[in-house]
This record gives structure tokens, sequence and C-alpha cells, in this order.
């Protein structure tokens, strides 16, 4: 592909070296883990997954405690997040049998990993979204926006140009900048993008995600949780980022062996959310909806019959998951509602 195109733009080049059947970086590896290249909230700690649970189901039974209920997970990674919400899930009975759980995955390594962690009969996985054909829906994602390829453009004397990556024999070789067509300015244009800013990150496939699941609970009602690192104010830089063991790596080397995210532009998704007519609460840092939770209260309690060297384990990951220096503040949660449910739990 890369030979036939010579040039690929940013989107395009990303989403090879994430996915690509055979050489992508999803596609060939187990990124999440110790023995991985980066760690996400629920391996953390299932702290994180147990205040999600208790969320959704407040939400189940704030709509009415509907006897069918789709809850979606996007991009589940290896599995931990579903996993302990299932463990949790046996013991709500009434819940358990209203609630049907969708995994919606991509990376067919990832879904052979999920189907090992994960055991059952509440579980179905999908691969498109028409698949689910009862609301209401909850869709939720942790770090599953930022997996999603982005565009990037440059403003140079007063001129908008893509940014494209060319690759010689599958190696970084130059950036080019080709002149933006008419029909993206105005994409960029309606979506308020088009600022004062040099560079302009333009999640283009993500919106595209983000619409479906948007037309999805206009139609069966329900709801969108998302979890990601990102910003509130944009400031116009490049936010393309690489690890590979953990380490910061530079995007376009060592492709289909490291991530590339970005950070999540949340002002963003707010504005297209609300023009696509969805109720949305306060975006909040992760911190703030988890303190909210009780995740505190939650690991005072467990750690009441704790060793003190669990001890000392719970409360550094608990730290990881709070403190502002680390995920604390840099992650922040939106939820969005196809009604005003005035549904406030975890939020301001
Ligand atoms: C960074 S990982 C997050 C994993 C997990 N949510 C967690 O918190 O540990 C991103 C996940 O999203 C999946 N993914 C990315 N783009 C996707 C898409 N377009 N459709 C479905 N899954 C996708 C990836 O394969 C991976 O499972």
């Amino acid at each position: 592909m890369i030979k036939q195109k010579k040039i690929l733009p940013i989107d395009k080049f990303i989403d090879i070296a994430l996915y690509d059947k055979n050489y992508g970086y999803y596609s060939k590896n187990n990124p999440l883990g110790k023995n991985g290249d980066f760690v996400t909230a629920p391996l953390i700690s299932p702290l994180f997954s147990e205040m999600i649970f208790i969320w959704v189901i407040s939400y189940w039974i704030k709509i009415g405690k509907p006897n069918k209920f789709s809850f979606v997970e996007l991009g589940p990674g290896d599995g931990s997040f579903c996993k302990t919400f299932c463990r949790i899930l046996k013991r709500f009975s009434e819940f358990e049998k209203s609630i049907k759980i969708y995994l919606f995955e991509k990376s067919e390594k990832l879904i052979g990993t999920q189907k090992k962690n994960i055991k059952s009969k509440n579980v179905v996985w999908i691969k498109n979204l028409n698949e689910i054909k009862n609301g209401p829906i909850l869709f939720f994602g942790n770090e599953f926006f930022d997996s999603i390829p982005i565009k990037q453009f440059i403003f140079k004397k007063k001129q908008l140009y893509e940014k494209y990556i060319e690759l010689d024999k599958g190696k970084f070789k130059k950036f080019h900048l080709k002149k933006t067509s008419i029909k993206i300015k105005k994409e960029l244009d309606s979506l308020d993008l088009i600022k004062k800013f040099k560079l302009i990150e333009y999640p283009k496939m993500g919106l595209e995600i983000l619409k479906k699941l948007i037309k999805k609970v206009k139609k069966y009602k329900g709801g969108i949780l998302f979890i990601d690192y990102g910003y509130l104010q944009s400031k116009g830089i490049d936010t393309l980022q690489s690890v590979m063991s953990h380490k910061k790596n530079k995007y376009f080397n060592n492709i289909g062996k490291a991530d590339i995210t970005y950070l999540v532009n949340f002002q963003l998704l707010k504005k297209f959310i609300e023009s696509n007519s969805l109720f949305l609460n306060e975006i909040v840092e992760q911190s703030f909806f988890l303190k909210k939770m009780g995740i505190s209260e939650r690991a005072e309690i467990l750690s009441r019959k704790m060793t003190f060297k669990e001890k000392s384990d719970l409360y550094y990951r608990l730290e990881r998951l709070l403190s502002e220096k680390k995920m604390g503040s840099l992650f922040k949660v939106l939820f969005a509602n196809s009604e005003n449910l005035k549904f406030n739990l975890g939020f301001k």
C-alpha cells in the first residue's frame, strides 16, 4: 500500500501501522500490561472497573431498570475491564438478567485474548455496531478514542496543507504537505477547528464512529461514557505520541512495533455531541470522577484486611489513577445522553 501510494496522509499511515491485518501493531501484539508497551486504568487496579460498574448499574436504575439493556464496551483491549465487570455482575441477579454486553473490537489478536479472559453468557463480540438491535444502549470506551487515527493540517502563508508521510522500504523518509481540498476545509470550518493555530488535529475517523454511536443512542435511547487522556482547550500543538516497552518512541519509527496515540480534544467532542442534540454533563477529570464514585472509601475498606505489602501496592495503584501528575488530571470523563437525564453521579 505504501509503495503504491508513495505518500500517505497521517491518518491512513497510522491506520496501517496499528491495524493492518498482517503487520499492524494491534494485529500482532498484545500491547497491554507489564510485558507489553503500556498499561491502562483497568490493568492498574480493578477498583477502576468496580467504580465504572457501580456507575453503569446506577445508570440502569436511573433509566427505570429496563429489562433489555445493551452495554457496549468499545475497544476492550485485553478484556481486563470486562472480566472485572462480569465478576461483579454475578452478584446482581436482576441486572444480570437484563444486561447484554457487546464487545466492539477491531483486532483479531485482541479478540482472542479477550475470549481467553472473559467467560460469561452475557457477552457477545461484534464487528459492526448494526449488530446491536436492542436499546437502551450505553456505550463505554476507556482509551478508545485516542486509538483512532487522526489527520494533521498545517497553516503556511495563509494556506492550509494536510500533512503526509513518505516511507522508503518501510522506514520514515520525510513529511510532505499537500493543499487541503475544499471539502475537508469546509469540514474543519464547520467544527470551528480553523483558528489562529499553525497546527490542526482533526479526528475525522473518530468523529465518524462517534456519529454512529450518536445515531444509535438517538434511535434506541441511551448514553455514551468516554474516558480518555486529553485537553479542554486546544493549544494547536502536535500531540501525536508513541510508546514502545513503556518508553517514548517517535511515532514514525518502529512501525508496527509501537503504539501511536494522540491527546483527545474534548472541547471538539463536546461541540460535536451538542451539535448532534445530545445532552452532555460537564466534562470532569478522572480523579474527580473516581473520588465521587467512592474509590478512596472502597480502597480503605479493602485495605483493612491487607498485609502491609498489599496495602502499599493498593495505594500505589490508587495514586497512579488519581494523582495530578499521573492519570488523575490528564484523563477526562465525558458523559452524553439521548435525554436530559440529570444523572450527575461522578460529575458536578
Ligand atoms: C488503547 S487500547 C484500550 C484498551 C482498553 N479499553 C483498556 O482500557 O485497557 C484501544 C483498544 O481499542 C481497539 N480499537 C481501536 N480502534 C478500533 C475500532 N475502530 N473499532 C474497534 N476497536 C478499536 C484496539 O484494538 C484496542 O482494543
